[in-house]
């Protein structure tokens, strides 16, 4: 696996590989890698003969400054996962290489940015749309590879490849729980033992909650039951809990036939801010 550190270089190495016709896989992360980046990993090394993994902790995309420090960074645990994983060259910049002057250009992805994530974090969608599109235009990948942990992040992320007319496909892979229904997520890592015993509750919450959709419960009642149950665990401070249309992401008032549903939560957990969604197709 070779080491890039320069745009320049990671320029060179995809263009030499779409030279040689190979098709370029790109799993764009912020490190602290665990099995569902490798997922993401292993999923573009079936579909693409090289497969760049860029590890960058983008100061741009956190609205708080506490959080950006503490985001876990393991370089050298990282770099070892990937090579056994299929990673052929890995991206880690840095800071100054990324953003050699501060970016000014602004991102408004209109309604599908107005709510869960990018309503509780003004400002993370554009920093998360200039990263990704600065890396975008790095590598050239053809496919990239997201998490549907980050459910609306892969709507922005659509959106903007959709919107600047980006060469490459947008390749989202299924969330990868722990045995006990814990999305995975670096941020994991920071959670106490007792953070960690209350963490699989947001899983549960929303698989009881997918039952409700299921059985035809309004969401506002979906909503409500999910926010108490929550409310109940004196660990946790619950974000938001939404019941929204899958893929415009606004919240529903009733469900329309034929159409999926996603329940989206964030809360906070001993200090952590976890999200989770599960979605219940039509
Ligand atoms: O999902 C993440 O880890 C980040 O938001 C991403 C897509 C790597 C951009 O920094």
């Amino acid at each position: 696996m070779q080491i890039l550190t320069t745009a320049a270089g990671l320029q060179a190495y995809t263009e030499q590989a779409r030279r040689a016709g190979h098709r370029v896989g790109l799993v764009p992360t912020m490190g602290a890698l665990h099995a569902g980046h490798l997922q993401l990993v292993q999923a573009a090394r079936a579909e693409c003969n090289e497969v760049v993994t860029t590890i960058f902790v983008n100061p741009t995309q956190f609205n708080n400054a506490e959080d950006f420090r503490l985001y876990p960074r393991v370089p050298e645990a990282d770099a070892e996962l990937l090579g056994p994983a299929g990673c052929t060259a890995l991206f880690v910049p840095s800071v100054e290489e990324i953003y050699p002057q501060p970016a000014v250009l602004r991102f408004d992805f209109g309604a599908l940015e107005r709510v869960m994530e990018g309503a509780h974090r003004p400002g993370h969608f554009n920093g998360v749309a200039t990263v990704v599109s600065k890396i975008f235009h790095m590598a050239r990948p053809h496919r990239a590879y997201f998490g549907q942990k980050d459910w609306q992040q892969v709507a922005i992320i659509r959106q903007l490849v959709a919107d600047l007319s980006f060469d490459l496909e947008i390749v989202a892979c299924p969330t990868i729980r722990e045995a006990d229904g814990l999305a995975m997520s670096s941020r994991n890592r920071r959670l106490d033992a007792a953070a960690r015993a209350a963490a699989p509750l947001l899983y549960q919450v929303l698989v009881a909650a997918a039952a409700q959709v299921r059985q035809g419960v309004s969401p506002a009642q979906v909503q409500a039951e999910a926010e108490a149950t929550l409310a109940r665990e004196p660990l946790l401070t619950p974000e938001y809990v939404e019941v929204a249309d899958a893929q415009t992401l606004q919240p529903l008032v009733e469900y329309q036939p034929g159409r999926a549903v996603v329940l989206c939560l964030a809360a906070h957990l001993g200090g952590v801010r976890l999200i989770d969604n599960v979605v219940v197709d039509a």
